[in-house]
């Protein structure tokens, strides 16, 4: 299988702004040329540019800006394109392989069944669907993961890119990030013509570089449920915007077998049916059991040992298994950010992290589970 590469890498951000800069004048003056030979008049000029713009920065997308020494070591080298001139809808598109995407999807303790399952179905997505008919096999190229807010879903999405790239071993990937709720819109159809824009246009056109991986987070705010809308508290345009999403599948399913949709939500109920039956793998995110909150517990008191080298005496304490099971029942971000509320146990602690104990990380973890518990009787 071959995949298209992307630009040359390595060029500054003056250099992809001015090559940026290039391709809208020579898209808009090719549309412009391309209407007047066809005998159109070209009226709206500004739709003109706004599509020669999208295009430009599909095209230069894939260009890793080179930002300061500082700001460089605060993204971890992240080879990311984020502009204001981004098509609306698209939020963020990153060339993969990533090693920061890479430690996302390490740094996701689930059983490892589950992982490997969610990278086959993504894989195949990129080797079956460029060879076999949709009459054999009716791929529409989208994978869902539900599970409860916290529980790692958006980060494996961004880590699947890079595991994927790296399956491939290809450079050709790209991770394109959707932003639904800039899709929203008050006004009447506004919504509708968004969706359809995005798809229809954005993402297919850059589908046409190479191939991408679509993150669809949230997607219940996209493809609500049209048989739980109320007409009079939900907007027509709700309602039209899930049409618009799923024709523009269906359409897209047809053209570009390299794309993937990896969606997440947190409100599966909240998702239209018609969306759910057009995807290929749907994995629930489970909250993490015992010896999940366990790993997870030593994955983060590692991390924090590189900075405060004292605390690595904690990994080893006697008290990390009773600190373990007082966190079933907590989401991955939840233990984590226990860990941070036992550094802020008292100001003492505070001003030096690394003199944290056991003893304070286990009340933290007993009283983040009955906040939780309180908040579920709710
Ligand atoms: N199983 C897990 N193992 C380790 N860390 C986890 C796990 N689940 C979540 N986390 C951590 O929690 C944080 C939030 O994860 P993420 O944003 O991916 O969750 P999410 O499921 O998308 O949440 P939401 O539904 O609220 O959007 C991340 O820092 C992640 O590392
Ligand atoms: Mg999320």
């Amino acid at each position: 299988m071959s995949f298209q590469h992307p630009p040359a890498a390595g060029m500054s951000s003056v250099a992809v702004a001015s090559a940026q800069r290039a391709i809208i004048a020579r898209n808009a003056t090719l549309s412009v040329r391309r209407g007047k030979s066809a005998g159109i008049k070209v009226r709206n000029c500004a739709s003109v540019i706004s599509t020669a713009v999208s295009r430009a920065v599909i095209a230069t997308a894939a260009i890793p800006i080179l930002p300061a020494a500082e700001e460089r070591d605060a993204m971890n080298q992240r080879e990311t394109v984020t502009m204001n001139e981004l098509p609306k809808g698209i939020h963020q598109i990153t060339q993969v392989p990533n090693d920061a995407l890479g430690n996302l999807w390490k740094s996701i303790i689930m059983d490892e069944q589950t992982k490997n399952r969610l990278l086959s179905q993504a894989v195949l997505n990129f080797t079956l669907r460029q060879k076999v008919a949709r009459s054999v096999i009716p791929l529409h190229g989208v994978i869902m993961l539900t599970g409860l807010p916290g529980t790692g879903k958006t980060s494996l999405a961004k880590g699947l890119a890079h595991r994927i790239a790296e399956a491939f071993n290809s450079k050709a990937f790209k991770l394109v990030e959707v932003e639904p709720h800039s899709l929203a819109s008050a006004a009447h159809g506004k919504t509708q013509r968004a969706v359809t824009d995005l798809f229809g246009q954005a993402i297919s056109e850059a589908a046409q570089s190479g191939p991408i991986i679509v993150l669809l987070d949230e997607v219940e705010t996209l493809a609500a449920d049209r048989g739980k809308l109320s007409l009079e508290a939900n907007p027509v345009d709700v309602h039209r915007a899930t049409d618009a999403v799923l024709v523009q599948l269906d359409a897209l399913a047809e053209k570009h077998p390299n794309i993937l949709f990896v969606a997440t939500s947190n409100f599966p109920k909240a998702v239209d049916e018609a969306f759910l039956s057009r995807c290929d793998l749907i994995i629930e995110v489970p909250l993490p059991d015992k010896d999940a909150c366990l790993r997870i517990l030593r994955d983060c008191l590692g991390g924090l040992s590189r900075v405060y080298p004292e605390m690595r005496r904690l990994l080893e304490a006697k008290g990390l298994d009773e600190c373990a099971q007082a966190c079933v029942g907590l989401d991955g971000r939840a233990i984590r950010k226990m860990v941070a509320n036992a550094l802020a146990s008292d100001t003492a602690t505070a001003m030096d992290p690394g003199s944290v104990t056991m003893a304070k990380i286990i009340e933290a973890a007993k009283t983040a589970r009955k906040v939780r518990l309180k908040e579920n009787r709710a």
